[in-house]
């Protein structure tokens, strides 16, 4: 396919979102969640943060990296002007198990005193670094804060939290895809999947 250049002259298109990374493929068990699915549901998402925070001072934080993919798309649907923020936390290390140990590797470059918080979180597994955020975002008073949580793995939630936008319900399972790793790899996969077994056993790199 060939688009037409801004001077008038036909450019080659690139692959598309929705082509996948075939160098992946072998390593994919079953794909849960499809890109066009996930594109569906945010942009529902986007329309309702959209009239929720109309004539309000929006401030989004992503928590990295996880999140990163799911702002970048969210955001595009939210029709008002807004700001973004990041936090990198680590809980995982390399291992698929959550350690309940929450670690600020890079804090917030504004302040968010008085402000209306938007905290965008890819996945929620037992909700122990999401209860940490809130409570730690918490004590800098903002004027408002809730939760955006695109992936929600309900059966084995440690924590009760209050999540205002909800994306999809998962089983207990690890997934990887749409800004979601194992390994550091498989974030930039558009859609949600699971990976077959052999793939934990291989050595990492
Ligand atoms: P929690 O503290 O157990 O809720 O873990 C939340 C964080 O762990 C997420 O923000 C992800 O970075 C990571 N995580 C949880 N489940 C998965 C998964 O299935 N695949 C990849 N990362 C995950
Ligand atoms: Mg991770």
């Amino acid at each position: 396919m060939n688009v037409q250049g801004r001077s008038g002259e036909a450019v080659p298109s690139s692959a598309t979102l929705t082509d996948h990374v075939a160098e992946y493929d072998p390593d994919i068990d079953q794909i849960l969640i499809t890109g066009e699915e996930i594109q569906a549901k945010i942009s529902l998402l986007g329309e309702e943060i959209t009239a929720d925070y109309r004539g309000r001072d929006l401030l989004l934080i992503g928590v990295l990296k996880g999140a990163f993919v799911v702002m970048a798309d969210l955001s595009r649907h939210i029709r008002l002007p807004l700001q973004f923020d990041f936090m990198a936390v680590s809980s995982y290390g390399a291992s698929t198990k959550t350690s309940g140990v929450v670690r600020i590797l890079k804090d917030l470059d504004l302040e968010i005193e008085g402000r209306d918080v938007l905290l965008v979180e890819d996945i929620i597994d037992s909700g122990l670094t999401l209860a940490y955020l809130l409570k730690n975002i918490r004590t800098r008073r903002p004027a408002s804060l809730e939760v955006c949580a695109l992936f929600r793995k309900t059966e084995v939630q440690q924590v009760n939290l209050d999540i205002r936008y909800r994306g999809f319900e998962l089983p207990p399972v690890f997934v990887v895809g749409y800004g979601l790793d194992y390994n550091e790899r498989y974030r930039n996969l558009p859609y949600l999947a699971t990976l077959k077994p052999e793939v934990y056993r291989e050595p990492l790199g």
